[in-house]
């Protein structure tokens, strides 16, 4: 298995990615929100490139339940109800709906993978999960931070490490890009103090800075959903879900 780590999805065409095994991984905040929301009951997560298409497929598509969710510079979007803070995603809020979902990068790096023939959404919250599904489907692996504005973003890429420390547990048969090497390096530097590593990156001291200090906090825990969240055409389902509901 060739485990490879884009910093970015910018670099690549939306085409890069057909027929490829992908995980997108955004932890401060989108790809931890969405764990969150489809952990507490939420059938399904659209995401969405731009704003006018949020608008769009909300409303009275997908009969009507809809919640529309997203930011811009890290807060909510005027007219849209919730933000894109995982303590808005509880289940009181989000159990049995869909939700339309517009943040800055980490929904625009799922829709930019959007070709590949598996893709995953991974934060710390799920990351055992995540794992175990990749050794199983035994595939070469790309990696997707969201980063920031196309470039490098520090919380990405040591979750990009800590994701392939967790595959290395059940397996030895792994190649590594450059990239791949040094978010492993980055993981082994950080991996006592996730939370103290999420204050010091550029987003983390952002998200401060507005008042989101307890999105950090939910962000760093590893392993408290057992979930793998699929993107499969235009919607993100767990796992679970799809193969019970169809
Ligand atoms: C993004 O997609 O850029 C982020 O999730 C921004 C945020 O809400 O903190």
């Amino acid at each position: 298995m060739k485990i490879h780590t884009l910093i970015s999805p910018v670099s690549v065409e939306d085409l890069y990615f057909a027929g490829k095994t992908t995980v997108v991984v955004d932890v401060l905040r989108a790809t931890t929100t969405i764990v969150t929301a489809i952990a507490n009951g939420a059938k399904e997560v659209i995401p969405v490139n731009t704003i006018g298409f949020a608008m769009k497929v909300s409303g009275n598509a997908f009969g009507g339940k809809t919640l529309l969710g997203g930011e811009r510079n890290a807060k909510k979007i005027e007219g849209f109800p919730l933000g894109n803070s995982p303590l808005e995603y509880s289940e009181e809020i989000v159990k049995d709906k869909s939700i339309v979902l517009f943040t800055t990068n980490g929904t625009k790096a799922i829709v930019r993978a959007k070709y590949s023939e598996n893709l995953f959404v991974c934060s710390f919250n799920n990351i055992e999960s995540i794992a175990r599904e990749l050794v199983e489907l035994n595939n070469d692996v790309e990696i997707v931070c969201a980063g920031s504005h196309g470039m490098f973003s520090l919380e990405d890429s040591v979750c990009a490490g800590c994701l392939i420390d967790r595959i290395e547990q059940y397996t030895d048969n792994i190649s590594y890009s450059d990239a791949s090497k040094c978010s492993a390096m980055l993981y082994d530097k950080y991996k006592e103090n996730l939370l103290e590593m999420l204050k010091e990156s550029e987003h983390g001291k952002l998200l401060m800075s507005n008042g989101f200090e307890k999105d950090l906090d939910v962000a760093s825990r590893v392993d408290i959903h057992h979930i793998v969240p699929v993107y499969n055409s235009g919607v993100i389902k767990s796992k679970d879900k799809i193969k019970t509901n169809g």
